[in-house]
């Protein structure tokens, strides 16, 4: 850290989610700020996607806090109040897409717009419009997901997820069904969403992906064991890439 003064957007406080007599996470305490790029890794069934659900609003605590800018307590926030944290305020991308399947790419973009900002309809258009160029789907966009590639639907995924310009971006292996071309481009577009701003919360089992973020945190059987800041990606870097490495072994990855 440098000193500086972060914005905590969300800050969870023993944090327990147990699923019948299964403790899956056993009391996480952690601040995800402003402007990082945050990734969470572990072994299979640490609990990773378990957190990200809480964090996102998807699903809900059964035990301690979790406040969103200070004061909402995600915890105990009525249905309505997390439906329009995860409209509105948080963006979601997965391995799998969920797109709707009946909507064309660019009407998934245009929707998810419509549905979580107050903008008028004019100015979603023209936000979908830069977005697919962005996102380099102008070929794909008025096809329908099952017409596309994995990579073409993954863009899509991603610029559905910031058309409202999230205080959040989650993420959950946004690269885990996709080849190494394609992982690589939805990295370099995450890359530069961060590079403007963008908050990015992510969760992945991939070195490369990992590299992307500024800060990360390893999760062990529903614990936070350890948490390394890397600075900000700025292009290949073999001395981070080798202090990631040590990391991760300490870790015992
Ligand atoms: N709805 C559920 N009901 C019961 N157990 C669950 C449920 N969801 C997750 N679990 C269990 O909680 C543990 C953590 O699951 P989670 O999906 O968070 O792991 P993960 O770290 O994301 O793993 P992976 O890397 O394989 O995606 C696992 O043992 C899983 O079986
Ligand atoms: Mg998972």
């Amino acid at each position: 850290m440098d000193g500086k003064m972060r914005e905590t957007i969300l800050e969870g406080r023993e944090l327990v989610k147990t699923f019948g007599d299964t403790r899956v996470l056993q009391g996480i305490n952690l601040k995800l700020y402003a402007d990082d790029f945050t990734v969470i890794m572990g072994s299979s069934g640490s609990g990773k996607s378990t957190l990200l659900s809480l964090l996102g609003g998807m699903d809900r605590p059964s035990g301690g806090q979790l406040f969103y800018h200070g004061n909402v307590d995600m915890a105990c926030a009525t249905e309505k109040e997390l439906t329009d944290l995860r409209a509105g305020a948080f963006g979601f991308v997965f391995q799998r897409t969920y797109l709707v399947s009946s909507l064309t790419l660019a009407e998934n973009i245009r929707m998810a717009g419509l549905i979580g900002s107050s903008l008028p309809e004019e100015k979603i258009a023209e936000k979908t419009e830069e977005l697919i160029r962005r996102m380099r789907l102008e070929k794909a966009k008025d096809r329908l997901p099952a017409q596309v590639s994995g990579g073409e639907a993954q863009r899509a995924a991603v610029a559905r997820a910031v058309i409202t310009k999230p205080t959040i971006l989650f993420a959950d292996e946004p690269t885990g069904a996709l080849n190494k071309a394609n992982s690589k481009e939805v990295l370099n577009l995450l890359s530069a969403l961060h590079t403007e701003g963008q908050t990015i919360l992510m969760v992945t089992h991939d070195r490369e992906a990992a590299l992307r973020g500024n800060r990360i945190l390893y999760l062990e059987d529903g614990v936070i064991v350890g948490e390394m800041e890397i600075g900000p990606y700025q292009g290949k870097d073999s001395q981070r890439e080798q202090k990631l490495a040590v990391w991760l072994e300490e870790m015992e990855w």
